[in-house]
Order: structure tokens, then C-alpha cells, then sequence
């Protein structure tokens, strides 16, 4: 393996949307004090590591993600200082904090923006992408016209309210307004994105989430001109921060890794890949998800794209798969409480950095509502986290129902913590015993080699970890048989017995083993 920081290896993640994890205040809203007195429980759970979504200032038109202020956090959070402590005490526990860089856009409250805005020339001038003037507005282009004094259109990144920041473009097609990528002003945009990341990293942050990663140089259909602004960062990184990490929403392991120097990339639903979008690949009412126990398809397809992208990485960086994120409707609404402990068994014996999405653990529901913040149909899996049945607003937040940032899960079931904690088949524990196992397990960490060993038509996979720890599926709800004889398991969901030197698998089993090859 390349160069990497050193913790990469055996990192475990678990992503916090800050909104909804716990408020420690009573104003209806997550905060930093709030993640601070959760720590102990993540760690028991057996992560290592956080991402925090954005929690910089901000009008959270996009949930934070259409940042005012990259220097200082939202107050609605806490203080700068209270950033520094959650580093502080997460360090102190053995454990890391990555924070969300966002580095293709700002909000349109962005004072650079509000600077880019005005007629006169100032350093902000060439900050975003702007025409040349307001009449000027070639197709194919998000430009936003008359919004205003500067004579010309500004581009967009995402939403109305994300101006793209300028880093030039590849191909030019209109050189009265489009600068090259490598021009002196795209160079400033981006230095001004590493002292970003060295104000952070100097004040105890551990690396960023990149969102948008590949997003930055436009008319760059081979993204060889993004990259190239990426490798910059990584040598940065390497000079000033070797123990610090990126990993980034680009969705092209090859790419990110490879061609950017990206450490990690999310393997994501985005393109109608991989292995995550097998959990939940409902189309018509029929749900083709790997791991749903009706559908009996074989995981060929469900692994090829995940398979392909870490052979194409192998040595240079990690592939991360994801239990859900803030952007994805939630795991259990696609797999019953089996199916989401399959998967679990999957997501946590897999090569790479696995990250699990907070709530994801307990099975949190979604719970389709009226859009927040620009989340629309995201807002389903960003609800708070439910912490304890017996406790007001399941232990959230004390303040009235009408306060909360969003409501939570009412009914009379909702996953707690709370009873998880006590119920030793609950997913909360299979995820436990599985960060566990993981972590007293070289080979069930990021470097050891996967091979997959079966994988058949009717739903059976198998794979080995390393030399011999081999982890075997049977998601489908009718018994299947695997041709190897499992002497003794490491873990197991579900139930086996032996078979004329093979093994038969109860319906929606996962087994880990060492696999006798003989
Ligand atoms: C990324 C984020 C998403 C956000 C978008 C724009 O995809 O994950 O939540 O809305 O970028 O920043």
C-alpha cells in the first residue's frame, strides 16, 4: 500500500448528521456537546472513527452544505471551541474526526460571494464563475441572470443557493469568460481551500469528507483537470499532514484514488452501481436488492462494479461502502431487521473503510415528510436519533415536540438504543460483535485480500478474507447449500447445519469461518 495515515488501516466509521444526533441544550437541535457526551457509546460500539456532516455557518438552504463561513461553526452547534473539544475527547478515546469540506460552491450568503457580486473589481471578482455580461448566457450552462449588480451570469454548482466556485475549465468553449484551470486565479480559489483544511487539521481534525469532489474543473469530461487540483492537496497533505485523511463523493474509485490521490472514495448509488445499491434496488414494486429475502438473485452483479473498482485501486487507496448516508433513504426501508443484519455482515467484513450511518445501527426507519433544509426526499433518513423509549422525544432533546429540528419516530416500535442495548440478537449487537471481530482481525480489515470463492444463480455468495476467514450468505428466505463444511463459526446470523461435507444454510444466514481449503 502507498504512503497512508497510519490509522486508515483499521479505521471504522460512523457518520453524524449533527442536526439530529443529540441536543444537549434543549433548543430542539443536535449539537456539539450533544455528540461530545454520545462518544462513549460510539466507541463501545466499536467505531473509530466520525464524519461530521457541515457545521460551519451557514442559512442552511442545503442543510450545510452552502457554507457562509468555512472559519467558524454554525452557532446553532456550538462554538469553534466546543469543535476543538469534541477533537480533543474523541482523541482521547482512541478515536478520529473528519469534518465535510465542501470545497465546489458556497452559499450565495457567502461574503466571497457577496464581493464577487459587485461591479467594482475586488479579489473576490473572479472567486465564482461569472459571464462576461448578463446577456450573455450560452446553453447548456446553470447560469443565473439579474440576481445582481455585476454585469453577468453567475454558475451554479448544485442549488439556487450554491454559486460555483471558480476553477476554470478543461475544454474552453467561450473564452470571453472561461479561464483555464491552471490559470493564476483558479490557483488562489484552490490555496484558499488548503488553508481551509490546514485551519481545521491545525485545531485537531483528522482529514475531510470532500463532497462533490469531482466537481470543481467544468468541461472536464475526463476529470483529468480536476485531478490534477486534487494532487496538489494530496502533496500538501503528505508535506504538512501525512496522518491526515481524505475521502471523497466522487463515485469512481479509479479516478478519485488513482488519478485525484484521493486516500478513500464512497462507492455510491449515484451512477446505479455497486454493492449498496444491491440493498435497495426496488424498481416497479419489486425489490432486486441482493439481500432482500425474495428476491434469489445472485450477487454477481451486486459485487462486479465493488469488485472491479478495488482491483483497479489495489495499493493505492480504499474503497468505502456505506450502510446509508444523508443523502440515501435508509436501509431498512428496502430489508426487514434479517436483512439489515445480512448486510451489516457484508458492509463490516469487506476490504477498505467502511462508514455506517448514524441510527443505521439500531435500523432507524425512514419516515417519508415535508422537505427540511433542502433535504426533499433525503429528509426521511436525517430524522433524530433514537436513543431511549422511556425518555422524552426517545432522548433527543428535551425541548416541546414543536421545537425539534425534526420530529421523532413515534410509533409505538421505533429502534431505541435502549433496547437494543439489552436484547443480545438486536442489530445494535450483530453490528457490535461484528466491529468486534473486525477489529481483532487483520484479515477482516482494510488490507487483506478478498476472493470471492461462490457465488451462485439462487443467492449464495462466499468470499475469503486473507488466508482462510471466509464469510458465506444465504439471504433468500428458502435453504440453500454451500460446498464447503464449516467446522465451528465466528460469528453467525441465522443457522447451518453440515451436509455430505458441505453445509446447508437456513434461510437469511450470513456465517463467518475459517475455511478449511483441504
Ligand atoms: C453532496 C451532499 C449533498 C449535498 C450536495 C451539494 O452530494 O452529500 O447532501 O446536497 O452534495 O453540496
Amino acid at each position: 500500500m502507498k504512503k497512508m495515515p497510519s490509522w486508515l488501516k483499521t479505521a471504522n466509521f460512523y457518520e453524524i448528521y449533527p442536526q439530529s444526533f443529540c441536543d444537549s441544550d434543549g433548543d430542539g437541535i443536535g449539537d456539539f456537546n450533544g455528540i461530545i457526551s454520545k462518544l462513549d457509546y460510539i466507541k463501545e460500539l466499536g467505531f473509530n472513527a466520525l464524519w461530521l456532516n457541515p457545521c460551519y455557518l451557514s442559512p442552511f438552504m442545503d442543510a450545510g452544505y452552502d457554507v457562509a463561513d468555512y472559519y467558524k461553526v454554525a452557532p446553532r452547534y456550538g462554538t469553534n471551541e466546543d469543535l476543538y473539544r469534541l477533537f480533543d475527547e474523541a482523541h482521547f478515546r482512541g478515536m478520529r474526526v473528519i469534518l465535510d469540506l465542501v470545497p465546489g460552491h458556497t452559499s450565495d450568503e457567502c461574503e466571497w460571494f457577496k464581493q464577487s457580486c459587485l461591479p467594482e473589481h475586488n479579489k473576490y471578482t473572479d472567486r465564482y464563475i461569472w459571464t462576461d455580461c448578463v446577456w450573455n448566457r450560452p446553453q447548456g450552462y446553470p447560469l443565473v441572470a439579474g440576481n445582481a449588480d455585476r454585469d453577468g451570469c453567475y454558475m451554479l454548482n448544485f442549488f439556487l443557493c450554491q454559486p460555483a466556485l471558480n476553477y476554470g475549465f478543461n475544454a474552453i468553449t467561450h473564452p470571453e469568460w472561461q479561464i483555464s484551470y491552471t490559470d493564476e486565479r483558479v490557483r488562489a480559489t484552490f490555496d484558499e481551500m488548503l488553508n481551509v483544511m490546514r485551519f481545521w487539521l491545525d485545531r485537531g481534525c483528522d482529514g475531510f469528507r470532500v463532497d462533490m469532489a469531482d466537481s470543481l474543473v467544468k468541461n472536464d469530461d475526463d476529470k483529468s483537470a480536476t485531478a490534477s487540483l486534487w494532487r496538489r492537496a494530496r502533496a500538501m497533505l503528505d508535506g504538512e499532514y501525512p496522518e491526515a485523511m481524505l475521502v471523497s463523493e466522487w463515485c469512481n474509485a479509479p479516478r478519485a484514488i488513482n488519478m485525484a490521490g484521493f486516500h478513500c472514495d464512497f462507492v455510491l448509488d449515484h451512477h446505479g452501481k455497486l454493492v449498496y445499491n444491491a440493498t435497495r434496488n426496488v424498481k416497479d414494486g419489486v425489490n432486486n436488492s441482493y439481500f432482500c429475502k425474495t428476491a434469489h438473485v445472485s450477487a454477481k452483479e451486486t459485487m462486479r462494479i465493488y469488485l472491479d473498482e478495488l482491483c483497479q485501486t489495489k495499493d493505492n487507496g480504499y474503497v468505502s461502502v456505506i450502510s446509508g448516508n444523508h443523502d440515501e433513504i435508509r436501509l431498512s426501508n428496502a430489508l426487514d431487521e434479517r436483512g439489515v443484519k445480512l448486510y451489516f455482515t457484508m458492509l463490516l467484513t469487506l476490504p477498505g473503510v467502511p462508514f455506517t450511518y448514524y441510527g443505521d445501527e439500531i435500523g432507524m426507519r425512514y419516515l417519508s415528510q415535508t422537505s427540511k433544509e433542502g433535504g426533499f426526499q433525503r429528509t426521511g433518513s436525517r430524522t433524530p436519533m433514537q436513543w431511549d423509549d422511556k425518555a422524552a422525544n426517545l432522548g433527543f432533546s428535551d425541548a416541546c415536540r414543536d421545537k425539534l429540528y425534526l420530529d421523532v419516530d413515534r410509533s409505538a416500535d421505533a429502534p431505541c438504543v435502549s433496547r437494543q442495548l439489552t436484547d443480545p440478537s438486536s442489530i445494535l449487537n450483530i453490528v457490535k460483535a461484528l466491529n468486534k471481530l473486525r477489529a481483532e482481525n487483520d484479515e477482516l480489515q482494510a488490507d487483506a485480500e478478498l476472493d470471492v470463492i461462490y457465488c451462485s444463480d439462487d443467492g449464495v455468495l462466499c468470499y475469503v478474507r486473507g488466508a482462510d476467514m471466509a464469510v458465506a450468505f444465504n439471504p433468500t428466505d428458502e435453504e440453500r447449500s454451500l460446498p464447503y463444511a464449516i467446522n465451528g463459526a465466528l460469528f453467525t446470523v441465522g443457522g447451518y447445519l453440515p451436509k455430505d461435507g458441505a453445509t446447508l444454510l437456513k434461510p437469511q444466514t450470513a456465517v463467518i469461518f475459517r475455511l478449511n481449503r483441504r
